[in-house]
């Protein structure tokens, strides 16, 4: 018991003299993305940390980690489940993995433009379907941007639905993107983006789909020549914290941590918007050969995947099992 003493008394007389002060009350949360530090999710993922920190006086310390160093976008939301990862800004990919009714959201071509998006997202079908994350252990502090996809790849330029006939095609993990890309007459490929660059470096594969503040902080254009304007998706993110943590924190805490979301989501948004003005011309200037194709055939040529069978069931109150076929 002396002993004990002791050590805690020496421990915080060296705390005393190194300057440091004894605060043994802090929490850290760790947070993930799979994209480059400079893309918006990092941004936003700093902006709400920074926001964190200066309303719980340094009690909450938010340690962002870009790059999938955490794992991917799925091995992230399953550590949240687990309580081995407390936050992760994704985009809504892989998530009808773990709540089918996601899979809504990633349907093509459902939103014409950004304000239809929002006001879905944070509406009542937005909120109803987040209420259903912490069944399955992880909760939204708000639905945030990834943007609208665009396609680029090492072959030849998009005009026309037939100019993607049999090109391989890296796609997100979920059934609604392998679909679009079959209906499309493509090769489909899901695969986790970390593996991406190289894949597309040693042509794997040809071709790789993601909004332009994803193509461009990730250097697409370095092993990609062509990149066509179609917004074929509308792809929303999400920013999740486990269950776990949540319920280690108090109503204060939690209360500062979903009013800095709200605020994180409209920086992001602002800066996703200013990306999509800014990029396009971006990757032109290095060298990317931009075309901007009529959207309407391609949307004609998708819209089976509105009825296929796995969708309807997935969106329409199917269980998480109907995700993964
Ligand atoms: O293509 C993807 O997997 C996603 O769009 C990305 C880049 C990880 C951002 O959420």
């Amino acid at each position: 018991m002396r002993r004990k003493w002791f050590i805690l008394a020496a421990a915080l007389l060296l705390m005393m003299v190194m300057g440091a002060s004894p605060v043994f009350a802090k929490t850290v949360l760790k947070l993930g993305t799979s994209t480059q530090p400079t893309h918006i999710y990092n941004q936003a993922a700093e902006y709400f940390g920074k926001l964190v920190a200066d309303r719980t006086g340094g009690d909450i310390e938010v340690q962002v980690f870009p790059a999938s160093q955490l794992g991917s976008e799925r091995d992230m939301v399953e550590g949240l489940q687990l309580g081995t990862l407390e936050m992760t800004l994704t985009s809504t990919g892989p998530m009808g993995n773990f709540v089918p009714q996601v899979k809504l959201f990633n349907l093509p071509f459902l939103f014409k433009d950004r304000e239809s998006c929002y006001r879905v997202l944070d509406g009542e079908i937005g909120t109803q379907i987040a209420d259903r994350f912490p069944a399955v252990g992880i909760r939204s502090l708000g639905w945030f941007e990834n943007g609208f996809r665009n396609i680029t790849n090492s072959k030849r330029p998009i005009n026309t639905p037939e100019d993607m006939a049999g090109l391989k095609i890296r796609v997100m993990e979920d059934d609604v993107f392998i679909l679009t890309m079959k209906a499309l007459g493509a090769s489909p490929l899901p695969m986790a983006f970390g593996e991406l660059y190289t894949a597309l470096e040693q042509k794997t594969v040809d071709a790789q789909e993601n909004p332009l503040a994803v193509i461009h902080s990730s250097r697409f254009f370095e092993v990609q020549k062509h990149l066509a304007m179609t917004g074929h998706f509308y792809s929303p993110a999400v920013l999740l914290i486990s269950d776990i943590a949540w319920k280690t924190l108090s109503p204060e805490q939690q209360k500062i941590l979903t009013e800095a979301a709200a605020e994180a989501r409209d920086y992001e948004r602002q800066i996703s918007l200013k990306a999509d003005q800014e990029l396009e011309a971006a990757c032109a200037r290095e060298g990317m050969e931009v075309t901007n194709p009529d959207k309407a055939p391609f949307a004609a040529a998708v819209a089976s995947v509105y009825t296929e069978p796995s969708v309807v069931k997935a969106i329409g109150g199917g269980d998480a099992e109907a995700g993964q076929k």
